[in-house]
């Protein structure tokens, strides 16, 4: 079961255990981690999903599509490294990934 990291703005650090085909989105929800609202329940129609992949992580996720490339163009502080988490499906290869909260989320 892998398991991720949350850090909010504030630095308030969030252990999560995932689940295999599971959205990093939901591991986080379903485990109360401030900060993602994720208003539109993972259809990439919100943004406040958003999260920053940590840059050791990148290489392990996929692409984002023209839909969530699309969306992020909505979010707040947007970097280079910005997902929406809910477009992140949680592999074996995710174990131990860190994500960072935006300051506008929390
Ligand atoms: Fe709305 Fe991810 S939950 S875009």
């Amino acid at each position: 079961m892998p398991t991720l990291t949350f850090i909010e703005h504030n630095g308030t650090e969030h252990r999560v255990n995932g689940s295999i085909g599971q959205s990093v989105m939901q591991a986080a929800t379903f485990a109360s981690v401030p900060g993602i609202p994720a208003d539109c329940g993972g259809a990439c129609s919100c943004a406040t999903c958003h999260a920053y992949v940590d840059e050791a992580w990148l290489a392990k996720v996929a692409q984002p599509e023209r839909m969530e490339t699309d969306m992020l163009e909505y979010a707040f502080e947007r970097q280079d490294n910005s997902r929406l988490s809910c477009q992140l499906i949680i592999s074996e290869d995710m174990d131990g990934m860190v994500l960072r909260l935006p300051s506008s989320q929390f």
